[in-house]
């Protein structure tokens, strides 16, 4: 008698049940082929193939399942939306060439002509862009609202309403919404709740368990963790997944096997990541607060934001992103950012790397000047996305800036 696993190759799904996400994020998903790999195995192939042309039809004719064309599956990128999908809760994953290739192809799947979105005023700049300029070009009409005013949410739902965008915390001022209150909300109208969970990761929120309809990442920042790859992941039930895959599918921005498994490598350390990028953060906070050039500090660990006691109900730690206002304009900000000698003055986030961001003039740079008041994208806001460096050496840098500021 034998008490092996022979006849398991990986894993499967019913033996993780109940486990951690800590445990998720190391285990679930793994493909492990006949070669007994012990790391995940990688399949850069753009088609696979048959035994027959009979065995090629019935795959082509859905009779059969298997993989076809890696536009349609890929054994490394459904390995990476196995995990993530385990990690958020949701019965499926899809993954897509980049995270706005997921916003997307959410929109794309899931909006018609005559739908109406509200979403949330302090989104990703290229986010804004999409709704405003290029979804309204196909009969979609967005409006945008304050993240955190509920009045503003209800007084934005129309008749034909369908769908509530938001990004909590969002970038860059870590504004916190109620994903509970707005998921009521949304599910009253019957309209659907998506959520950029980029800032946050599974780790730290879980926004279905919160009643959202659909979570969207941004694969880019922290879940690859170390820079090297573009890519997104919309995460949620079969029935929507399945239209936003159809959609992946049909117009094919589909992730590459070789950054899903940059990615799913990614997720193995995504939990340890986010507890060092949290504790860094809030020290890093606190003692920006403290310095006499800053007029103010964003971030939803400190007791002065306005939303931290609904960010410590709804969140598990409040993150590695910290923005501030220096004392002064553009002129301060820049000043600061040049002063920095480490710090990589650059956009991405999420980082390992600590990185320095003039958001007015980068990654919100296309809003219209009024839309970056409303945004609350100031020219002296500086935003942060803290790594894991040591905390001093991280207070060395900045020191540098301040210090410009004074001669
Ligand atoms: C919160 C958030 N969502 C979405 C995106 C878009 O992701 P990507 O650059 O992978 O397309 C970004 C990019 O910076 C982001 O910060």
């Amino acid at each position: 008698m034998t008490h092996g696993r022979e006849e398991h190759l990986w894993i499967p799904e019913s033996d993780l049940e109940g486990m951690s996400v800590d445990t998720l994020a190391v285990r679930a998903g793994q493909i492990r082929t006949g070669q007994l790999e012990h790391s995940d195995a990688i399949f850069p192939t753009s088609s696979f193939v048959y035994g027959s042309a009979a065995q090629a039809a019935a795959r082509f004719g859905g009779e059969e399942p298997g993989n076809i064309y890696s536009r349609f599956t890929n054994p490394t990128v459904q390995a990476f939306e196995a995990r993530i999908a385990a990690m958020e809760g949701g019965e499926r994953a899809v993954a897509t060439a980049s995270g706005m290739a997921a916003i997307l192809s959410t929109c794309m799947a899931l909006l018609k002509s005559g739908d109406h979105v509200i979403c949330s005023r302090g989104v990703f700049g290229t986010t804004n862009v999409l709704f405003q300029k290029y979804m309204a070009r196909f009969g979609v009409q967005t409006t945008f609202v304050s993240l955190t005013n509920a009045d503003e949410w209800r007084s934005a739902v129309r008749p034909e309403t369908t769908m509530l965008f938001i990004e909590t915390p969002s970038n860059p001022l870590c504004e916190v919404a109620d994903v509970a209150a707005l998921s009521a909300m949304a599910h009253e109208n019957e309209a659907l709740l998506v959520v950029d969970n980029c800032f946050c990761t599974p780790i730290l929120q879980r926004p279905l368990e919160l009643g959202a309809d659909l979570v969207i990442h941004s694969a880019t920042k922290y879940l690859d963790g170390q820079g090297r790859c573009v890519g997104g992941v919309v995460v949620g039930p079969e029935k929507y997944l399945n239209e936003i895959y159809g959609f992946i599918r049909s117009a094919g921005p589909s992730m590459s096997p070789f950054n899903a498994w940059v990615f799913q490598k990614g997720l193995e350390t995504l939990p340890i990541r986010m507890r060092a990028h949290c504790d860094n953060a809030l020290e890093l906070a606190k003692w920006l607060e403290s310095q006499p050039s800053v007029e103010t500090v964003y971030y939803a660990g400190l007791e002065s934001h306005p939303q931290h006691e609904l960010a410590k109900t709804q969140q598990s730690g409040f993150g590695g992103m910290v923005s501030f206002a220096l004392k002064g304009g553009r002129e301060q900000a820049w000043r600061f950012i040049d002063s920095t000698r480490m710090i990589s003055i650059t956009a991405n986030l999420g980082d390992v790397k600590t990185t320095i961001t003039h958001p007015a003039t980068t990654t919100h740079g296309r809003l219209s000047p009024e839309d970056k008041a409303r945004a609350g994208i100031t020219e002296n806001l500086i935003r942060l996305s803290v790594g894991i460096e040591a905390i001093d050496d991280l207070k060395t840098d900045l020191e540098r800036g301040f210090q410009a500021l004074k001669d």
